[in-house]
């Protein structure tokens, strides 16, 4: 109650602000025709009013974070009076597979399904949009003869963008529809945490185990905000043959990634019209966090046609390594990964990695040693090096892909290499784009 009187009062402040700068603007020059033409007086007062009506602007935006500030305070105050004890070790896992109209989501539902060992823990729900009859008729058929769930988004509406904008529809339906979705698990179903997957992609034989195993170190840990299956560096030939490594990354992945309701409840009230990926990434919604991803993907894509992956599957998904051995994650011990203890593991072995330049990395005259350390202290070194070294050279909000701490770790010729920042980085620089 007493917040919301104080929005009132500060809204009636600066009504009455208003109506006083009005009169005073109007009052100021009362018919002094003559020396000042009308026209210029006109102009003045137009010129006058926009200054007014752009700091009045500035004055509602500040009003509104203001008020989302304490909106999500609120939601923090919720979320921690009302904990879930959750048994991390049997929580039910729904698989949520986005599709649209690409009749091979079969090729995925195949996978999915066959390496699925426990459809009570591990539901599979499939939400379609765009209301595409024949793959609908597909979905179907999973639904009769597997006991999948077909969800369909209701609004396949165009949406109204202007002509800069329109091109990216695509992006913005995907967007809508992630919302819905997201929503159906977790307020109509109410799953406590979901494994999100797309139409194209194929997964590995122990997918099921590696979000079952890494979800009680998610759930403890409030530094981890997701887990990923995928490397963004994960070519073949460029990642070691260590199936059961993982890491922490603070570059967002996707492509086949594990969220909790807590964090839906936090970022979907806000979930963005387009492009929610990047929107992740943006330290406003990422705050400091960091996700899991493996060492070889546990995931890979298949198709060409998608909203962005068209170039982008030729030129570099295609070459993804798919992880092909199980790895019985739920018997290792994952501790590891919580953020003080991997902090000190990760952050010793780069600092204990000799150091090298690119050209004698690349020359193999030290490839008798385990691992290399080079370093880079500009956004131009990091991309000339990522460049030569054949990993990519991309920035998100500032984080280079997979990077932790600014460390991007991956191999070269069969030596393990860890691009780094020096040792006094203050941390990400949002402008490195
Ligand atoms: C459908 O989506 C459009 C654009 O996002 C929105 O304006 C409209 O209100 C939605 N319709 C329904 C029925 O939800
Ligand atoms: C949703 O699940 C939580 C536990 O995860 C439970 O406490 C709550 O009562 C459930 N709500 C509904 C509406 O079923």
């Amino acid at each position: 109650m007493r917040r919301k009187h104080l929005v009132g009062v500060v809204v009636v402040i600066f009504l009455t602000w208003n109506v006083l700068m009005y009169y005073m603007l109007v009052s100021r020059n009362p018919g002094k025709v003559g020396a000042v033409s009308v026209q210029d007086q006109l102009r003045n007062l137009q010129g006058d009013i926009q200054r007014q009506l752009s700091h009045n602007s500035d004055l509602l935006q500040q009003l509104r974070k203001f008020r989302e500030q304490k909106q999500s305070e609120k939601l923090d105050k919720e979320i921690r009076r009302t904990p879930h004890p959750i048994d991390t070790n049997s929580v039910v896992l729904p698989i949520l597979l986005i599709a649209c109209d690409r009749t091979t989501v079969s090729r995925s539902l195949d996978l999915l399904l066959k390496y699925n060992p426990n459809k009570k823990r591990f539901p599979i729900i499939v939400s379609q949009d765009c209301g595409h009859k024949p793959t609908a008729d597909v979905i179907q058929r999973y639904v009769s003869e597997h006991g999948i769930q077909h969800i369909k988004h209701p609004n396949t509406t165009d949406i109204k963008l202007p002509w800069p904008q329109r091109k990216f529809q695509g992006y913005y339906k995907l967007s809508r529809h992630y919302k819905w979705a997201l929503n159906q698990v977790f307020h109509t179903f109410n799953y406590s945490a979901v494994i999100i997957v797309e139409d194209d992609l194929d997964v590995s034989p122990d997918f099921y185990e590696y979000f079952s195993a890494t979800f009680p170190v998610l759930h403890q840990d409030p530094s981890l905000w997701c887990v990923s299956a995928w490397n963004d560096n994960g070519k073949v030939g460029m990642v070691s043959d260590e199936a059961d490594l993982l890491y922490r990354t603070d570059f967002f992945p996707g492509l086949g990634w594990m969220l909790e309701k807590s964090t839906w409840l936090e970022i979907g009230p806000k979930w963005p019209d387009a492009f929610w990926d990047d929107w992740m990434r943006h330290p406003d919604q990422r705050k400091g966090r960091a996700c899991i991803r493996p060492e070889i993907c546990r995931t890979s894509t298949f198709g060409k046609k998608g909203v962005s992956k068209g170039l982008f599957f030729e030129k570099h998904l295609k070459f993804i390594k798919l992880n092909d051995k199980f790895v019985p994650f739920t018997k290792k011990d994952l501790t590891y990964l919580q953020k003080d203890k991997y902090e000190q593991y990760f952050m010793k072995l780069v600092k204990d990695t000799p150091e090298v330049t690119v050209s004698e990395a690349m020359s193999g005259h030290k490839s008798n040693m385990k691992a290399l350390k080079i370093i880079y202290s500009t956004k131009d070194e990091f991309k000339s090096t990522a460049k030569k070294l054949g990993i990519m050279d991309d920035f998100k909000a500032g984080v280079p892909r997979v990077a932790y701490n600014g460390v991007v770790s991956f191999m070269y010729r069969g030596q393990r290499i860890y691009l780094a920042p020096p040792s006094n980085w203050k941390g990400y620089d949002p402008k490195w784009s």
